[in-house]
């Protein structure tokens, strides 16, 4: 097996994949409404600490166990297990990861697709001349049509199968190459603009001023949640990513790299969004369709509005599908692991997706009161149960199984680093890392 899997083409085109697995909606639609849910700036701070304490020294983890394992994260664990010594059941770590990207991926096919439904309407020039109001009500009218949703959710997920199925592919290394700058550029642009609006002050205010007494268990833990989120971290989909990694890298530099850039995409988008919130007098803690009602609204202003607004929401739809590919990854490692081909695994994994996630998109009509758990309909399950709680305690297991369980030498030469770097790494996920999730998973569960 070692043999035939494949490796990304260079040291850049690893770097682009982690980066297209980390930015996506976690930055531009989960991050400004969860912010805005939880308080602003004392959030941000939290998110920020924790991407430093602990995303991405568990990143590097997750990354390193793929790449000493070079097989699906089931079998790379079991084997890397067994070789130092402990129980091949920390294979079923691999599994649990399977099952959590499955839950994430189901309502992110969703709302990637609203980002499809947007770009046509916005291409048709149907937000033109539109009133905040209107915006507002357009966006409702379409929650409340599961025909249209289920399209678009079809859609994307067929889009990103294919993708899967075809392999790592080549033609997408090359794609984020090109377009992923044109993101960032557009983002600021958009931060750009938002600063010359009178929201642009109390956005800055609202996210860069922190209000202490904001902070409580809870909220401490949506925003470890958050940045296992958008780092893309403890689900095993960044381990499948690693069995790719090239020999001669050193990680520790790809991960600071990606999380560098994940986080400054959040701020672009928050900065924007928040602008355009205050300036039109608009509650922050909307909820998940903020992104959705202040983007229109503001490109609505531009000159070019219209066309800049399609671009975006093209950008968008790529960052998603650069996401979602990643998300599929492990599912789909994990059955070619057991011995299926991948084509059929991609199939059989789009076809369970796709049936799950219709109960999202029913969630904002037809099953919109069904609350099967802790009084939440299955959206509001799917978006906060999976990021808050599996992603953590599966980066929690993996920082353990890096850090305490594998061979030292193996994980140091996965990590492609010497001694004092590898000392240095250690110890932070020692005892700042796994000690940090382990006390927020149980306050925040308490
Ligand atoms: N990081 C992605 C985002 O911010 O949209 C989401 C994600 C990808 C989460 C892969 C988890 C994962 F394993």
């Amino acid at each position: 097996m070692n043999a035939t899997l494949e490796r990304w083409g260079s040291r850049r085109a690893f770097i682009l994949a982690v980066t297209g697995a980390a930015v996506g909606l976690g930055n531009i639609w989960r991050f400004p409404y969860i912010t805005g849910e939880n308080g602003g700036a004392a959030f941000l701070l939290l998110y920020i600490a924790f991407v430093l304490l602990l995303g991405l020294p568990v990143m590097m983890a997750e990354i390193l166990i793929g790449r000493a394992g070079r097989r699906s994260p089931m079998l790379s664990l079991g084997h890397l297990a067994t070789a130092a010594g402990a129980s091949a059941h920390w294979r079923w770590l691999g599994l649990f990861g399977a099952f959590t990207v499955f839950c994430i991926l189901s309502f992110y096919s969703v709302v990637s697709g609203w980002s499809i439904e947007f770009l046509v309407t916005s291409i048709n020039g149907g937000f033109v001349g539109a009133t905040p109001a209107e915006v507002g009500a357009g966006f409702e009218a379409f929650l409340g049509d599961p025909a249209r949703m289920t399209f678009n959710h079809t859609l994307f997920l067929a889009m990103t199968m294919l993708v899967v199925a075809a392999g790592v592919a080549k033609g997408l290394e090359r794609l984020n190459n090109l377009l992923m700058p044109l993101l960032y550029v557009l983002l600021l642009l958009l931060a750009g603009y938002a600063a010359t609006t009178e929201g642009f002050a109390p956005a800055l205010a609202w996210l860069f001023r922190p209000d202490l007494a904001a902070i409580t268990p809870l909220v401490v833990m949506h925003a470890m949640g958050h940045a296992f989120f958008t780092l893309a971290v403890g689900a095993c989909a960044l381990m499948a990513y690693g069995a790719y990694m090239p020999e001669q890298q050193s990680l520790p530099r790809a991960a600071g790299a990606v999380a560098v850039l994940d986080v400054a995409v959040a701020l672009l988008a928050g900065i924007a969004i928040f602008s355009v919130v205050f300036a039109q007098g608009m509650d922050p803690g909307e909820g998940p369709g903020l992104m959705f009602v202040t983007l229109p609204i503001a490109f609505a202003e531009l000159p070019w509005g219209a066309l800049w607004l399609s671009v975006f929401f093209l950008l968008l739809l790529l960052a998603t599908w650069t996401s979602s590919i990643n998300l599929a990854e492990p599912m789909v490692a994990t059955l070619q692991g057991a011995g299926m081909r991948r084509g059929p695994a991609a199939a059989a994994v789009g076809v369970a997706v796709w049936l799950v996630g219709l109960l999202s998109v029913l969630s904002f009509s037809t099953l919109a009161e069904w609350r099967p758990l802790f009084g939440m309909n299955v959206f509001d399950l799917v978006t906060t149960i999976p990021t808050e709680i599996f992603l953590p305690v599966g980066g929690l297991l993996i920082a353990i199984f890096a850090a305490w369980v594998m061979r030292r030498e193996e994980a140091r030469a996965a990590l492609g680093v010497g001694e004092a770097g590898f000392r240095l790494w250690q110890g932070v996920v020692r005892w700042v890392s796994i000690p940090l999730a382990f006390v927020v998973l149980i306050a925040g569960l308490l």
